[in-house]
């Protein structure tokens, strides 16, 4: 029996838009069995709206491995424990992506190693900013390039805390990204990239006030706001109750805080107001970094 756990993700980070993400201590795990068919089994908080058949994202990409190998595929027994909420912003569908990967990958004797499986992944969602911190943990940066990705983690025990505010809708990201004009001025292009450059020097420095300026956007943020009510504000009422910075967390609609130690509980008061004053529900959790990314285990029954 094999057993994987893959940590969510919030990507972006404000200006990072496709390539900065991390990982949170926040989890779903993936058990696969042999079987004589294909069968599912679903437990924890979150389990709706996952297809229970051949379409299901975790199997399909374990085929999609399979297939560049020539491996015939077994059918198992697949136990999902769901435990990051779905369309919210916090790479539940990046899970199942890596969780498959890892799993087809032990099945068939290990042919690739994690680089060669996040250039995978990275074909899959078409974006490594979630991919990569659910394989390799911590803080990251990755860079596709014409023939792969440069991934570089900047960090992996950082000393903050994050806040996420889950507000009660969900947000397709293939919806979040069709608003998305195609073009960006060139003021808002050098506005974003000077960013990326100072949020890298952040982490890296572990300069958390730099996060206020940092974490700005121009190129996706505000151009989601209309799909979640009382974004800017809550964004803004969460530098006013001591946080570091804020972002949109993904495509959405999960917000963002780094907090210093003390804050968290006032940042995520402010920021779930703020939605409220604009009729969004939201529930909050505060966590540390994932340092480690997916885990895969060999169990013996027994
Ligand atoms: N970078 C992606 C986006 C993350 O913002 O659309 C969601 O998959």
């Amino acid at each position: 029996m094999l057993q994987v756990k893959v940590p969510a993700t919030s990507a972006n980070l404000g200006p990072g838009f496709d390539c900065m993400g991390l990982a949170v201590r926040l989890y779903n795990t993936f058990t696969a069995e042999a079987n004589d068919r294909l069968e599912f089994h679903l437990k924890g908080t979150y389990c709706d709206h996952i297809p229970l058949d051949s379409n299901n994202l975790f199997w399909k990409t374990a085929c999609i491995l399979w297939k560049k190998i020539g491996y015939t595929p077994k059918p198992l027994k697949i136990t999902i424990q769901g435990d990051v909420p779905p369309a919210r912003g916090l790479g539940s569908s990046s899970t199942a992506v890596v969780g498959g990967l890892l799993i087809a990958n032990a099945l068939a004797n290990y042919p690739f190693n994690r680089f060669e499986l996040l250039r995978l992944a990275t074909e899959i969602e078409g974006h490594p900013d979630n991919v990569s911190p659910a394989l390799y943990g911590g803080i990251t940066l990755t860079v596709m390039t014409d023939t792969g990705v440069v991934p570089r983690i900047l960090s992996k025990n950082p000393s903050f805390k994050v806040v996420v505010v889950i507000p009660d809708i969900l947000i397709e990201t293939e919806k979040a990204r069709s608003i998305l004009p195609a073009f960006v001025p060139r003021n808002d292009a050098v506005f974003n990239s000077s960013r990326v450059g100072l949020l890298v020097d952040a982490f890296i420095r572990e300069d958390y006030p730099l996060l206020s300026i940092a974490t700005q956007d121009r190129i996706h943020q505000n151009q989601r706001a209309s799909l979640i009510p009382g974004m800017p504000e809550a964004l803004d009422s969460a530098l006013q109750a001591g946080a570091y910075g804020a972002a949109l967390s993904g495509s959405g609609p999960t917000l963002i805080a780094f907090c210093p130690e003390g804050v968290g509980q006032d940042v995520a008061e402010n920021m779930q107001k703020a939605l409220a004053e604009n009729h969004l529900e939201s529930t909050c959790l505060t966590l540390d970094i994932d340092p480690e990314g997916a885990v895969i285990y060999e169990q013996t029954n027994g």
